[in-house]
């Protein structure tokens, strides 16, 4: 997760709009063989390993936020997370936090003493998000997700979540999908975790992010697998320029046939976990003053809702293929009542070296378009959704006769 501070901006605005569901995990079933091992002093039930892809349902808010249920410890203590390809960690809230930590107060909490699985680590943490920073305590538990029971792993306890972002966010916690290189203190990755034990037929995952708000289903995470069903094939396929973030080059970006950007090529990269489009403040700006946008605050625009008729597609050039976005794919509408608001999906955010600087091509990017991340090959691979497509752009009322 680089960036989520639109989201508390978005709910602000809309908490009117708030019509949000929440999909408990879809058990895969018959596939849950166990087998007992031993453990330091305890025996734990090991998964076998399974057939098939983990399967984990996406619940949508707003088109900004997308989250999915996972279980941690004996029995399984239930969380909503973001399934986050910009970071490495995976952590919840936990029981022990901070009196004064916002984000644990509306969120469920970990509870050590109500898992018999629990096994202490201790070590502390700290992690830098865009939206805020976050500190606990390393924890080892076992993770249940899309049906596979008793995956151990190394997770974080948030004991402080000080940020108004995380208090306000419809997520309890975050399960990074970043590689290694990102994961502070060390910890084995969620996604390394399961490949170590053999849980996944090969290494990669793939995310479909339903851009219906309204939709029964907002997405899908597929672990070990992609499902041709959700994208137009053939899927479009880029090397990871870096391993850390998952990030690509990017060739170019045309908006209609009269401005570019990244004219030469630049760094991007593919963050489930950022609402928005960003990239550098520059060429951000030019781009939202020809689409008529003005600012808002911290990089956000908005653009007059009449207008979206008229604005032009937006062409990513990848790998030598055009990635294109419509105004109905990179405006995001709100309503309350009678008032409506549209959030341009680009947002202006200079990402400071040595990291960056990159673009974040985030939900509004992948939304509309299907990313399958090949951790095996170090390379990504895109495609056109195919999904249910958003609602249409209300054209403007007809003039009235007098
Ligand atoms: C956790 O989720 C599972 C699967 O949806 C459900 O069966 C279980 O009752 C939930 N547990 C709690 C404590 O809510
Ligand atoms: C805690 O977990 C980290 C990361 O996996 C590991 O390096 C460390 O040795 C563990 N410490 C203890 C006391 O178990
Ligand atoms: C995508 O954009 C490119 C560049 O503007 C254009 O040549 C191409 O026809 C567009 N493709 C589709 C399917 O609209």
């Amino acid at each position: 997760m680089y960036l989520r501070q639109d989201l508390v901006l978005l709910m602000l605005l809309s908490s009117a709009v708030a019509s949000f569901i929440r999909i408990p995990l879809r058990k895969v079933p018959g596939k849950t063989g166990t087998l007992r091992i031993l453990r330091s002093w305890r025996t734990l039930e090991i998964p076998l390993p399974k057939n098939g892809p983990i399967l984990v349902p996406l619940s949508n808010y707003l088109n900004a936020q997308y989250y999915g249920e996972i279980g941690l410890g004996t029995p399984p203590q239930n969380f909503s997370v973001i399934f986050d390809t910009g970071s490495s960690n995976f952590w919840v809230p936990s029981r022990r936090c901070n009196f004064f930590s916002l984000g644990c107060w509306f969120h469920r909490r970990y509870d050590p003493k109500a898992s018999s699985s629990f096994q202490p680590n201790g070590t502390q943490f700290s992690i830098q998000y865009g939206t805020g920073r976050l500190d606990g305590i390393l924890s080892e538990d076992v993770l249940t997700i899309g049906g596979i029971e008793g995956v151990p792993l190394v997770f974080g306890e948030a004991l402080w979540e000080p940020s108004l972002a995380f208090a306000l966010a419809h997520f309890d916690g975050i399960l990074g999908l970043g590689f290694p290189a990102l994961a502070v203190a060390g910890v084995q990755t969620p996604l390394d975790t399961l490949l170590a034990l053999g849980l996944l037929d090969q290494p990669i995952f793939s995310f479909y992010l339903n851009r219906d708000p309204e939709a029964v289903s907002g997405g899908e995470v597929i672990l070990g697998g992609s499902d041709p069903a959700h994208y137009v094939p053939p899927l479009t396929f880029l090397p990871v320029t870096r391993p850390a973030y998952w990030q690509i080059h990017m060739d170019r970006v045309i908006v209609g046939d009269s401005l570019t950007l990244c004219p030469t090529g630049c760094a991007a990269i593919l963050d489930t976990g950022t609402s928005l489009i960003t990239g550098p403040s520059k060429e951000i700006g030019a781009l939202n003053k020809l689409l008529g946008g003005f600012p808002l605050l911290a990089g956000e625009y908005l653009i007059p809702c009449d207008r979206l008729s008229d604005l032009p597609t937006i062409s990513f050039l990848l790998g030598g293929v055009w990635f294109n976005l419509t105004a109905q794919d990179y405006v995001l509408q709100l309503a309350s009542g009678r008032t409506r608001l549209c959030l341009s999906g680009f947002l202006a955010l200079d990402v400071p070296p040595p990291a960056g600087p990159f673009w974040i091509l985030g939900d509004v990017f992948l939304g509309p378009h299907v990313a399958v991340f090949d951790r095996g090959a170090a390379r990504v691979g895109l495609a056109r959704a195919r999904g249910t497509p958003p609602h249409p752009i209300p054209s403007p009322p007809p003039p009235r006769g007098p």
